[in-house]
């Protein structure tokens, strides 16, 4: 048995996963959004299945296809990925955010059509700040235990902003990856440092998003008793 493939690792475990991203809408036709694919989540949901979990996919706004096997939600906006993310984490024994939440909501959602004026500048957007669910989690911990793993992509400083932000959320793993215009978003590959809260740095070369995701579970695998 190729380690961490095969191997029913994680049967008899519940694990929720969040992917794709939100939409904060401004209008009924309008919303601030961003340019997660949810590949890697879906990916996540795919392997975890295949490794015997019984899986809820939290899924924001993603065009992909319901994997088999999966408990799939979906969501719109930050506000909804919460609430699907906290009632599905009450008996989990995993939680992984992949999902690129939103960190600000307009301040106002117009229930009409947002109009533009005649010799008028536009009105300026006013946001306000999402609750921040990972951290959430991280520190409620529905259950004693429970795994819980976040995302982060960054653009400069990548370990020392991952370091940060691992003990900011309080979660147990996260995975770090760097993005720019072409990396990242919407490819079939991905390249990160999986750190962890107990000092942890494991690498995963670049490679499909299916072997980032065997990384993350056997590391979740390891942190499960
Ligand atoms: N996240 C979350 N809720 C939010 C924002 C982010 O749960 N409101 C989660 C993401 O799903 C991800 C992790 O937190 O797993 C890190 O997201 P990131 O955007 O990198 O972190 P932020 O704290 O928002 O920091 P930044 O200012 O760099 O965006
Ligand atoms: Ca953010």
């Amino acid at each position: 048995l190729a380690r961490g493939v095969t191997e029913p690792d994680l049967k008899g475990r519940h694990v929720v996963i969040s992917a794709g991203g939100t939409r904060e809408p401004l209008d009924p036709v309008r919303f601030l959004g961003n340019r997660s694919s949810g590949k890697q989540g879906y990916a996540l949901a795919r392997t975890a299945a295949a490794r015997g979990a019984r899986v809820t996919l939290i899924a924001a706004n993603s065009a992909l296809p319901d994997p088999a096997g999966v408990d799939v939600v979906p969501v719109g906006t930050a506000l909804q990925l919460r609430e699907a993310v906290l009632e599905a984490s009450a008996d989990a024994d995993a939680v992984v955010m992949a999902a690129a939440v939103a960190d600000f909501r307009p301040a106002v959602y117009a229930a009409g059509k947002i109009k533009k004026k005649d010799d008028q500048e536009p009105e300026p957007i006013t946001l306000v700040r999402n609750p921040d669910i990972l951290a959430e989690v991280s520190a409620e911990r529905a259950r004693p235990g429970q795994v819980i793993v976040g995302f982060a992509a960054e653009t400069d400083d990548v370990l020392a902003n991952g370091r940060a932000k691992l003990k900011r959320k309080g979660c147990d793993l996260l995975v770090v990856n760097e993005v720019g215009e072409s990396r990242t978003f919407g490819s079939e590959e991905n390249e990160a440092v999986v750190l962890g809260a107990d000092g942890s740095e494991t690498a995963v070369p670049h490679g499909p998003k299916e072997a980032l995701a065997e990384t993350v579970w056997g590391l979740v695998v390891e942190r499960l008793h």
